[in-house]
């Protein structure tokens, strides 16, 4: 298990984090999909591997930026081909998220990597809902499915997956905005967002980290588009009036510590979930794409979290808490899930 901090973070705290229930809102299911299954998959579909073995395609997961962890990750897809593949990969992330006490997740796929491929979307969300329905009823834990378009493919490609998901809306809960962000903003698909939302779904947008005009697509996002989450989003920190107005409309951002924890404002660097936390802001902690961040789930992301951002018991609570008031679900499941974090935090003898 990870270091934890001394003082406020030291004795129970890793055993706190682990029992604490848990909401997670971005993690990419493909992102979940590790060197194991992926070498199981490939045999089942005789899928030829660029990898002797786990190890050496393991060794492979160096990342120095966004662009050549998306080379990576949009390569490993290649074994998933069949609605049982969905199935298998949705069902083992819902395991181990429940392993992490999540009670509640909502999970990111790309279709438009797998139609390109000549998966039928039919078979990538039947599985994905399959899994869902098996997880729940095996452990407990819910969850729902957000599309994402893909910003470095076409307009019309992403229009395309919309279209052939539509049919299959009663499966999906929202729409988000993935993949490479450089010269991509969120404007280039306004009118898939209007489309989804007059659907009935939700919306949500990657804003990753350091980008270039990383603060105008925070802008169009939260202005011109109207997301009601923004995923990752950090250099928000970087405009006060940004910062008001997602405080004012109470904004989740979805932050993966593992990916994108610090920023640089005036010159100095400053630790997100910190800054945060620290301005008002509706902070979560989320795992991103645990299989190539060191197969770290959420326990052991937000234990590592803990630890960098100096975040106290009640501070913990708070974050969970923001999670399941950011849940896209009727007040009534939402209050179900505050439930069961006021039990746990009076456990604990947490002031919250
Ligand atoms: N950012 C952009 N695209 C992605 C990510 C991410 O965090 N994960 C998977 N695709
Ligand atoms: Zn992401």
């Amino acid at each position: 298990m990870a270091a934890v901090s001394k003082g406020e973070g030291g004795g129970d705290m890793a055993q706190f984090i682990a029992a604490m229930p848990k909401a997670e809102y971005h993690v990419h299911l493909e992102g979940t999909l590790e060197a194991e299954m992926k070498f199981a998959l490939a045999r089942r579909n005789e899928v030829k591997l660029p990898y002797a073995d786990v190890a050496a395609m393991k060794r492979s997961y160096v990342f120095h930026d966004l662009p050549t962890f998306l080379k990576v990750y949009y390569e490993g897809m290649n074994v998933l081909l069949r609605e049982q593949d969905f199935y298998d990969l949705c069902y083992a992330y819902l395991a181990k998220a429940h392993a992490s006490n999540v009670i509640y997740a909502e999970m990111f796929f790309d279709p438009q990597q797998h139609i390109d491929r000549g998966v039928p979307i039919a078979d990538v969300i039947g599985g994905i809902t399959r899994a869902r329905a098996a997880a729940q009823a095996d452990m407990g834990i819910e969850s729902q499915l957000i599309l994402c378009f893909m910003r470095d493919l076409t307009a019309s490609n992403a229009m395309n997956a919309l279209d052939a998901a539509l049919p299959y809306k009663e499966q999906l809960v929202g729409v988000g905005l993935d993949s490479d962000e450089k010269d991509n903003p969120p404007s280039k698909f306004a009118a898939h967002f209007a489309k989804a939302r007059d659907a009935g779904l939700r919306i949500t947008a990657h804003c990753d980290v350091n980008q270039k005009d990383s603060l105008e697509h925070i802008r169009q996002a939260l202005i011109d588009i109207g997301v009601e989450r923004i995923d990752h989003g950090g250099n928000i920190l970087q405009s006060p009036e940004l910062v008001a107005l997602a405080r004012q409309r109470n904004i989740a951002f979805t932050v993966c510590p593992s990916f994108s924890g610090k920023i640089v404002v005036d010159g100095k660097p400053v630790d997100v979930v910190r800054a945060m936390l620290d301005q008002g802001l509706k902070v979560t902690i989320n795992s991103d794409d645990p299989a190539y961040m060191g197969s770290k789930y959420l326990t052991e992301v937000i234990i590592d979290t803990q630890a960098r951002s100096g975040l106290t018991k009640a501070e913990l609570v708070r974050i969970s808490r923001n999670a399941f008031d950011a849940a896209w679900v009727a007040p009534d499941r939402r209050d179900r899930f505050q439930a069961k974090l006021d039990a746990f935090a009076r456990k604990w003898a947490v002031a919250t």
